[in-house]
C-alpha cells in the first residue's frame, strides 16, 4: 500500500483515481471481499455459511458488534429491536405530505434523517455521546427503518398502516406490509426464511457506494442517522441500489416484447452506459459475485416451494446463459450479481418492483451502521476528503456584463 498523502507532501502528486475504484479510503475489520475470487466474509465467516446457518438478525448482531450472539445477547438484541419497532405518531404524519406515487428511496431517506430529530438525544453530532448510545442507535435504526419501509408500502397502496405486533423481525415486515385491520397476514415459513435470506445477502458489503456515503458524512462528526439518510440517498441509483428494480423492468420488456433477450444482449455489447444489461457486472467482483450463486438457487426453491411458474425466471436464466457465452461478456468478466435474481424472489414473495431498492436499503443497514461506528471510534481519524484533478479555467480577470 502506498501512503498518498506522504506521496504528495514529498512530490506534490496527487493520486487520480476516477471514482475511488483502487483506493483504500480506509482500514475496516467488517467485511472481507476478493472480487477475483468471488469470496465474500462478514467477521471472518463466510457468506455461504451465513446464508445456510444464520438469519438476518443475528447477522446483523455479527456485523455491527463483530461476533455471533451467545443466547443472552441474542435475546436481548431481540428485544431492543422489538421495543423500537414503532415510529412515533408525529412521524407517521410526514407520510400525509408525501404524494402516494413518490419515490420510495426518497420517503426512506427523509424519514430516517427525520429520526434525528426524534431522538435528539442519540443524534447530538458529538462522536463521544453518540458512541455511548450506540446500542440504542443502531436497534432504532435496524427495526424502524423496516417499519417504515413497510408503511412506504401502504402509503403506496393508499392503505392505513399496520403497527408492529411480537414477531421475528421478518414475519413482522410481512405483517406491517400485508396484514389488514382485522385480518392478519398468514406468515408462510418459506416466504419468512426468502425475505431473511435476502435482507442477510445485503447486510454489509465493504466499501460501497452507499456505505462510503454513510462514512465519508460520519467522518464530519453527523450523526448515524443522517450519515444513513444520505447513504439511502446513494443507494437508490440505478447503478447501484436501484438495480434489482431495472432488472425486472428488463425482464418484463423482455418478456412483454416476445423476445427471447437477444436485442438486449446485442444492445449491451455497443459498451453504451445506457444500454448496459441491468444486474450484470459489478465495480470489485471479477467472479461470480458469490451472493448471485446463493441467491439463484434460492429462487428456484422458493418458487417450487410455493408452486408459482414465473416466465420472468426463465427468460433470466436465458439472458445469463446468452450473456455468459458472448466474447463481449467473457473478456470483460461481467457475471450476474446479486441483483439479478432477487427481484424474482421479491416478486413471488408479493412485494411489487417499486419496493425492491427500499428492501436492500433495509437489509443493508447492519453493514452501514457498522461502518459508521468505525468512523465515529476512530480516535486518529481524518475527515474524508478527498482531491481532485482540475482541468478548469487557469486564472482569467472577471469581465463586466456589458462586455460578456
Ligand atoms: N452491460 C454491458 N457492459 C457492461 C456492463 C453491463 N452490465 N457492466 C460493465 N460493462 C462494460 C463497461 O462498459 C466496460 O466496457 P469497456 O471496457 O469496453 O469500456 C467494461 O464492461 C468494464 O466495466 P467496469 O469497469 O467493470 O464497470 P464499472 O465498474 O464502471 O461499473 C457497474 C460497474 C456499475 C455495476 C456496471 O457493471 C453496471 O452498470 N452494471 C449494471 C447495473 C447493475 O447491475 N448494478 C448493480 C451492481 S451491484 C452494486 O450495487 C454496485
Amino acid at each position: 500500500a502506498i501512503d498518498t498523502r506522504k506521496l504528495r507532501a514529498d512530490t506534490g502528486y496527487i493520486c487520480y483515481d476516477q471514482g475511488y475504484g483502487n483506493t483504500g479510503s480506509c482500514e475496516s475489520t467488517i467485511t472481507y471481499l476478493d472480487g477475483d475470487n468471488g469470496i465474500l466474509r462478514h467477521r471472518g465467516y463466510p457468506i455461504e455459511q451465513l446464508a445456510a446457518h444464520s438469519n438476518y438478525v443475528e447477522t446483523a448482531y455479527l456485523v455491527i458488534y463483530g461476533e455471533l450472539p451467545n443466547a443472552e445477547q441474542r435475546l436481548k438484541f431481540g428485544k431492543l429491536l422489538r421495543e423500537n419497532a414503532t415510529v412515533a405518531p408525529q412521524m407517521q404524519k410526514f407520510f400525509d405530505a408525501f404524494p402516494k406515487d413518490a419515490p420510495p428511496m426518497v420517503m426512506l431517506s427523509s424519514m430516517v434523517g427525520a429520526l434525528a430529530s426524534y431522538h435528539p438525544e442519540l443524534a447530538t453530532n458529538n462522536f463521544e455521546t453518540d458512541l455511548k448510545n450506540f446500542d440504542q442507535s443502531a436497534a432504532v435504526l435496524i427495526s424502524k427503518i423496516r417499519t417504515i419501509g413497510a408503511m412506504i408500502y401502504r402509503h403506496q397502496k393508499g392503505l392505513p398502516f399496520i403497527f408492529p405486533k411480537d414477531l421475528p423481525f421478518a414475519d413482522n415486515f410481512l405483517h406491517m406490509m400485508f396484514s389488514e385491520p382485522y385480518e392478519d397476514y398468514k406468515i408462510i415459513p418459506e416466504v419468512s426464511h426468502a425475505l431473511n435470506l435476502l435482507l442477510l445477502l445485503h447486510a454489509d458489503h465493504e466499501q460501497n457506494c452507499s456505505t462510503s456515503t454513510v462514512r465519508m458524512v460520519g467522518s464530519s462528526a453527523a450523526n448515524i442517522f443522517t450519515s444513513l439518510s444520505s447513504g439511502i440517498g446513494a443507494l437508490s441509483g440505478p447503478l447501484h441500489g436501484g438495480a434489482n428494480t431495472a432488472v425486472m423492468q428488463m425482464l418484463q420488456s423482455i418478456h412483454d416484447e416476445g423476445d427471447d433477450g437477444t436485442r438486449f444482449v446485442e444492445a449491451a455489447k455497443q459498451g453504451n452506459k445506457s444500454n448496459r444489461l441491468m444486474g450484470f457486472g459489478h465495480p470489485v467482483y471479477r467472479n461470480y459475485d458469490p451472493r448471485a450463486t446463493i441467491i439463484g438457487k434460492a429462487c428456484d426453491e422458493v418458487l417450487a416451494k410455493l408452486g408459482i411458474k414465473d416466465p420472468l425466471l426463465d427468460i433470466a436464466k436465458r439472458l445469463e446463459h446468452a450473456a455468459l457465452n458472448e466474447d463481449y461478456f467473457i473478456s470483460r468478466k461481467l457475471y450476474p450479481n446479486v441483483d439479478f435474481y432477487s427481484g424474482i424472489i421479491m416478486r413471488a414473495l408479493g412485494i411489487p418492483t417499486s419496493m425492491f431498492t427500499v428492501i436492500f436499503a433495509i437489509g443493508r443497514a447492519p453493514g452501514q451502521i457498522a461502518n459508521w461506528r468505525e468512523v465515529a471510534s476512530n480516535a486518529k481519524g481524518r475527515i474524508y476528503r478527498p482531491r481532485q484533478i482540475f482541468n478548469g479555467h487557469p486564472q482569467r480577470d472577471y469581465t463586466p456584463m456589458n462586455l460578456r
